[in-house]
């Protein structure tokens, strides 16, 4: 294993990721949980330090264990980890605003010189990504450079004999290019084959939990969606009926969609679901609501008594499980107030564990959305489950502007199943990060065979994403829409209109309300 001591960087994910790429079996822990015993217990084959926020001159600046310069085993340090390396091994780190970096720069590298950087550099600069305040003046002895940039004159150092190496810029991020060539002739170095697989992860994982749940019970709030979903099946393997998932329906699900989701989990599965209809509760207190943060907190609301009150049920629930991915996980450690770790407070369930008294189990925490479709893939999920849109937790209720009735509910359950039908038919959906339908409150006139009709306009939606944070509507074709408007026209009682929505993200969002 590969141990990657995070001192606080916002990208240290991204140094697990790469190292995931190369097939190479990673973890990340926290400097201020890794000490010599850690260090005997873990064993590392090799070590990473992460960039962080601190200065190394700041009171009680993070720092590695010196153990782990003793232990013979290569160390790469990336930005503050090469300062902490150099401070703790002789050398010299300086402030200075004038030599602070932050963006794209260019190093200029004596690649044929260092192992490190074989294969790296095609030209003789390559772009990298600096973000440092303070920065190394004196390299510690044994060291040597093998990059500079106009101001990092120490970009790239390295102590070849003890196979310690250190950057300033990050290699694991976008903006620097070609920094995967750097971890993987690092791994390959420190004798890692690259054979770890997303089965080898399904096992450990399912060791972990097996440790963690012993022979306690485990709740999960099982939405349908790829999370919650891949989380629950992997549960499922390590403790079986000890786990119990609750799906809430509040009647706000897409045609067909409950009992899909209940039917491949009890049936395909073999898990233990309980379905809880509460569909007239939730509706019952939408009624009369229009605002959209009103309806939002009703339903987060409502979702969670529900919750409860099913786990209630469940005999000696001690565990909650959730389906937090490491995009999800702000672990980074807080300089200012000690060492601590701060979680997004997560979908609809947040703050239920600490009411309910219960601990996590979180065993998709280390992953990326990617990751955890493979994973899903791997545990037998149908891909086509696997694959599936997002679908926001408060459900139709954000595309259903305005009050939520029924008979709007149930139109646009019928709209959208003959628009995602038309995508899946064309091809586009895995092209699509999301598509849905809005029903929108207002009646139009139109005219159908000989009659007058006055009926409900919907709006199409369809966006392009990466992470959901911003988006751009998809382009369809001409035809493609005309096709679809009228089918859902055709098909759908109570729809003579229908509009395409082509804002993007921002200013607009991606879910109507
Ligand atoms: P917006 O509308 O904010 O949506 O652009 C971004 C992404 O988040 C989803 N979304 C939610 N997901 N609970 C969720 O689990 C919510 O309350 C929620 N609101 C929006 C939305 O579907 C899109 O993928």
């Amino acid at each position: 294993r590969l141990l990657i001591i995070d001192f606080g960087s916002q990208v240290t994910q991204l140094i697990a990721r790469r190292l995931r790429e190369l097939h190479v079996f990673c973890e990340i822990h926290p400097f201020n949980t890794v000490d010599d015993a850690f260090l005997d217990e873990f064993k590392p084959k090799a070590v990473v330090f992460s960039g962080g926020p601190a200065s190394v001159f700041s009171e009680g600046a993070p720092r590695p264990p010196a153990k782990v310069f003793e232990i013979g085993v290569p160390i790469l340090g990336i930005c503050y980890g090469q300062q902490v390396m150099m401070d703790m091994l002789g050398g010299k780190v300086e402030r200075g605003h004038k030599t602070a970096e932050f963006g794209r720069a260019y190093v200029t590298p004596e690649a044929e010189k260092l192992d490190l950087l074989q294969g790296w550099f095609a030209t003789d600069k390559e772009q990298v990504w600096m973000s440092h305040g303070d920065h190394v003046s004196k390299i510690a002895p044994g060291f040597k450079v093998y990059g500079t940039s106009p101001n990092a004159p120490f970009a790239i150092t390295a102590d070849k004999d003890r196979h310690f190496y250190a950057v300033q810029f990050h290699p694991e991020v976008h903006h620097t290019p070609n920094g995967a060539k750097l971890y993987e002739n690092f791994v390959r170095l420190a004798g890692f084959k690259g054979d770890w697989t997303m089965s080898a992860y399904r096992e450990e994982a399912v060791t972990a939990i097996r440790e963690q749940v012993g022979d306690k019970q485990v709740i999960c709030a099982l939405s349908g969606g790829v999370d919650s979903s891949v989380a629950a099946a992997l549960i499922h393997e390590a403790v079986g009926d000890q786990l119990t998932c609750v799906f809430v329906d509040h009647g706000l699900l897409r045609k067909n969609e409950a009992e899909e989701v209940v039917g491949m989990f009890c049936d395909h599965m073999n898990l233990h679901v309980i379905h809880a209809d509460e569909t007239e509760l939730f509706l019952g207190k939408l009624e009369g609501q229009s605002d959209p943060e009103t309806k939002r907190k009703i339903i987060g609301g409502l979702f969670i008594d529900v919750f409860q009150k099913y786990a209630d049920q469940i005999d000696g629930a001690e565990f909650l499980a959730q389906g937090t991915l490491y995009p999800d996980v702000i672990e980074s450690v807080s300089f200012s107030g000690g060492p601590s770790v701060t979680i997004k407070s997560h979908h609809n369930v947040g703050g239920l564990p600490e009411k309910m008294g219960l601990k996590l189990v979180e065993p998709l925490r280390e992953l990326f959305k990617d990751e955890v479709r493979a994973l899903g893939a791997e545990l037998g999920l149908p891909p086509s489950f696997i694959g599936r849109h997002p679908f926001p937790g408060p459900g139709l209720a954000i595309r259903c502007p305005g009050e939520i009735t029924r008979e709007k509910l149930d139109i646009l359950r019928e709209a959208d199943a003959v628009y995602i039908d038309q995508i899946r038919k064309h091809g586009l959906y895995d092209e699509i990060w999301q598509a849905f339908c809005a029903i929108l409150p207002v009646r139009t006139v139109g005219v159908m065979g000989d009659g007058r009709t006055y009926d409900f306009a919907c709006a199409l939606r369809a966006v392009t994403s990466v992470d959901g944070m911003t988006a751009d509507y998809y382009p369809f074709s001409h035809e493609f829409l005309g096709e679809t408007a009228t089918r859902i026209i055709n098909e759908v009682p109570g729809i003579n209109r229908v509009t395409y929505d082509i804002t993007s993200k921002p200013p607009g969002t991606i879910e109507w309300e």
